[in-house]
């Protein structure tokens, strides 16, 4: 990480996984025989939070428009999708192996942490160039030593043996290496049955698996992650004006999720992927790893449709009053467990309280996994039969958890680690007053509420 990219403030990503796996939100996948690399679990209130996001992030890309259409393809893919989109040549990294221990290292990203830009479309021999001389500054993350063998270029997509029960190597079913591609094998099916008016736009949350040589950071870099994804099909000579509105839209969206302006940055890529005409991230910066990819924009200009064109032999033109033309797709990619780690990021805060410290995830109320906690006061039949009076009365509305278990001063904490907005505590007076005590997480303060009008006074707190 350059020095530029180191984040002023104290949080670190390793606080931020413990309290990930301490409060249930994600899990190392496969924990119990050992962990698998680069797959994650997401735990009860990891689901929440994920769908709070993905909820969000539907809501502008599908439901606010007149313009864009929602689609759900399905995962595996006839083979020839991958060699049209130019997976199967050009989706690789340059990889090597320590000659000390076998740890395998990303060569590009070697030489990007030591300041040396490793172009995707240079050759073996010219990565290989570049290597050998920066290798006195390159050591084995593992063992620390400088032996390394040749980088060699691996493709990353993953294989499966869909449909085929030869045990031969017929040709391969991959898993999708990017979710977008369901959406161009749609692109003639929505034409068909929506009949939209181009510029017309077509959204997707999908998963995509990418056979990363390290995978590593936590979430960041994974061998299974999720994708949203958005493409929007354009007129060919429309593509400046339009580029420049959906980098705007983006940009916006971060800041109505919650993240800070100052953590996000948009950064042009200087080495363009394959398909793309121009291509811009924006990055968040993360506790620990600093600045980094959290969505691409990319023009991806005709190539898609023209190659899908190609290989299948329909024709993928648009015919707009008689005038037919291959449209250009401006895309918008965003990982959804980066934007979750920057969430995380952004809600995690510690603070000084008056019995020593608290950890709060200071969520925007919208993205809370969970809205209202209710606790008794005690286990005793005589407050816990009402407290989940209570609870059922809320239920309905407001994701809730309802939780008897520990002092209710430890029960404060563990709400706030979760970034619960407001606790509910059923009291013995409130046998009498028939009111509750609510209070908010950032405050701390406390109210007393009758029980009657909780629910309107909750829904205009949560709004
Ligand atoms: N269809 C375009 C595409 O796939 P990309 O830049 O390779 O573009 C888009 O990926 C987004 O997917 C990235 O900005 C990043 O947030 C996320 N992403 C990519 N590789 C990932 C990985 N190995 N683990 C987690 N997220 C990843």
């Amino acid at each position: 990480m350059s020095e530029e990219n180191k984040m002023e403030n104290t949080k670190t990503m390793e606080d931020i996984i413990s309290l990930c796996k301490r409060r249930g939100f994600v899990f190392q996948g496969s924990e119990i025989y050992g962990g698998l690399a680069g797959a994650y679990d997401f735990g009860p209130w990891g689901v929440e939070l994920l769908n709070n996001i993905k909820k969000f992030w539907w809501a502008e890309a599908v439901q606010k428009r007149d313009d864009y259409y929602g689609l759900d393809s399905a995962m595996f893919k006839f083979p020839k999708v991958w060699e049209a989109s130019g997976h199967t040549s050009g989706f690789s990294d340059p990889m090597a192996e320590c000659k000390n221990c076998n740890t395998r290292i990303r060569v590009d990203k070697e030489l990007e942490n030591i300041g040396v830009t490793a172009d995707e479309k240079m050759s073996e021999e010219e990565i290989n160039k570049l290597f050998q001389d920066n290798l006195d500054k390159i050591k084995c993350p593992k063992c620390g030593k400088t032996d390394f063998t040749n980088a060699k270029k691996f493709n990353l997509l993953i294989k499966s043996n869909y449909g085929d029960f030869t045990g031969k190597d017929a040709e391969p079913v991959y898993l999708p290496g990017e979710a977008c591609q369901g959406i161009y094998l749609n692109y003639k099916n929505v034409v068909d049955s929506m009949h939209p008016k181009i510029p017309f736009g077509i959204a997707q949350i999908g998963k995509a698996f990418r056979n990363e040589i390290s995978p590593r950071n936590f979430l960041f870099r994974c061998r299974e992650f999720e994708q949203a994804d958005t493409q929007y099909f354009i007129r060919p000579d429309e593509n400046k004006d339009k580029y420049e509105e959906i980098k705007k839209n983006r940009w916006q969206w971060y800041l109505d999720l919650g993240l800070s302006e100052k953590n996000l940055r948009w950064k042009q890529h200087e080495n363009l992927v394959f398909y793309a005409k121009d291509a811009w991230d924006i990055e968040y910066n993360y506790p620990t790893y600093g600045f980094d990819e959290m969505e691409g924009v990319h023009d991806r200009t005709d190539y898609d449709l023209t190659q899908h064109s190609k290989f299948s032999g329909i024709d993928l033109s648009y015919n707009e009053d008689g005038n037919k033309f291959i449209p250009w797709i401006l895309e918008t990619s965003m990982g959804v467990g980066r934007v979750f780690l920057a969430v995380m990021a952004e809600a995690y805060n510690v603070e000084e309280v008056k019995d020593g410290e608290r950890v709060v995830l200071k969520f925007p109320k919208k993205l809370a996994p969970v809205k209202v906690a209710i606790l008794p006061l005690s286990k005793k039949e005589e407050l816990n039969k009402p407290a989940r009076d209570v609870f059922n009365q809320l239920k309905d509305k407001f994701m809730c958890q309802y939780d008897e278990t520990q002092s209710i001063g430890k029960r404060y904490r563990r709400q706030d680690e979760i970034g619960t907005p407001y606790c509910v505590t059923f009291d013995f007076d409130s046998l009498e007053d028939k009111a509750v005590t609510v209070r908010d997480r950032d405050t701390m303060e406390q109210e007393r509420i009758k029980i009657g009008e909780l629910e309107v006074y909750l829904s205009e707190k949560l709004k």
